[in-house]
């Protein structure tokens, strides 16, 4: 038999179904839910109204009580699922998502940067380490270590910058090599790349502030033919198998014999010589210099033989990339650097 709660419970259901459907949003949605299914809920009010029921009446309600539940709680889901995509396709109304996005625009490493990491790196699977020295320098380290006279021209008020205290910015890297013999004892096989500091009117190839990269390796019985083996394999991996060299005999004081090497490659400045490095044989006068500094003998020139070179990573890259004038690459304009 049918009674009175089973057609209350069925009214309820149709009317509460109409206003789902007609529900305009999620607030309005769940103020609808709790009225219904809540405590004390229009639903829930017949549960508790239960005990008023017979004994055959109550599970046949019951069932009927729980099956609406069940249908209004999934009604009221998928008018929920309906409205939010109803926004989310108002939200992209007008937008054409197949336009492509935003650029985010991304830092790079300056040129000079990139090509010292590739110079490091191939110098480090030759089993070189990174070293390093101050870019204010003492006279001695700069200089007189290095068997450089206090005549020489490079000393010049003219040539260096000079603190008031009679140090100095250091004119080349290759006080490191004197930085590094006062610390260590042989085999010392080290690469040091870093500013060097020169008074040069500033010029489409010169600036007062340049990048070198220096390299020493001191151990017995280490040959002209090592120097040149070393030298030839690196700028071959950095400039191309194909490159071809020239050690040109020339004059460094720390050196001897000092030579300047000269590279040829079809893909560089049209095939032409370029001098790119000075190298040479350490000259037995900086081992005594840095014997007498630390107190000891342990750079013995009857033992130990070494070689040194030194180039510059500005000149490098221009010679790489084809750039006509040095002060691209410190005039921080982006149309520049982003093509690196
Ligand atoms: N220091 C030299 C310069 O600045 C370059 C150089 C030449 C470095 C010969 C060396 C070397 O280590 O052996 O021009």
């Amino acid at each position: 038999m049918f009674c009175l709660m089973e057609a209350q419970i069925e009214s309820l259901c149709l009317k509460v179904l109409k206003e789902i459907a007609a529900c305009g949003d999620e607030a309005q949605l769940e103020a609808l839910r709790v009225r219904l299914l809540g405590r004390g809920g229009e639903l829930t009010a017949f549960s508790d109204r239960m005990r008023e029921l017979s004994k055959e009446e109550k599970p046949r309600v019951g069932k009927i009580l729980n099956e609406s539940r069940t249908a209004l709680t999934s009604a009221l889901e998928e008018r929920k699922a309906a409205l939010v995509a109803e926004q989310e396709g108002k939200a992209f109304a007008g937008v054409d998502v197949t336009l492509p996005g935003t650029a985010f625009p991304s830092g790079a490493l300056h040129p000079i940067t990139q090509l010292m990491d590739r110079a490091t790196q191939i110098f480090r699977r030759m089993g070189f380490a990174l070293a390093d020295g101050p870019d204010i320098e003492t006279e001695w380290h700069c200089f007189d270590a290095l068997n450089t006279p206090a005549d020489h021209p490079a000393r010049n008020e003219a040539d260096t910058f000079y603190m008031p205290d009679g140090r100095l910015l250091r004119t080349h890297t290759s006080s490191i090599q004197i930085r590094t013999l006062e610390q260590m004892a042989p085999p010392v096989r080290i690469i040091a790349p870093g500013a060097a500091y020169r008074r040069d009117e500033v010029d489409a190839t010169h600036l007062a502030q340049f990048t070198q990269m220096e390299g020493l390796y001191v151990d017995e019985n280490v040959t002209l033919g090592d120097l040149r083996g070393t030298l030839e394999f690196f700028f071959r991996e950095l400039l191309g198998g194909d490159a071809e060299f020239r050690f040109r005999p020339h004059f460094f004081p720390f050196t001897e014999p000092s030579f300047e090497v000269d590279v040829r490659t079809a893909g560089l400045a049209g095939g032409r010589w370029l001098e790119i490095a000075g190298c040479g044989m350490v000259d037995p006068a900086v081992f005594h210099a840095v014997n007498a500094r630390r107190g000891d003998q342990a750079l013995d020139p009857e033992r130990f033989s070494g070689f040194a070179f030194g180039f510059g990573l500005d000149r490098l890259a221009m010679i790489q990339s084809g750039v006509p004038d040095i002060r691209l690459f410190t005039d921080g304009d982006q149309r520049f650097l982003s093509q690196f």
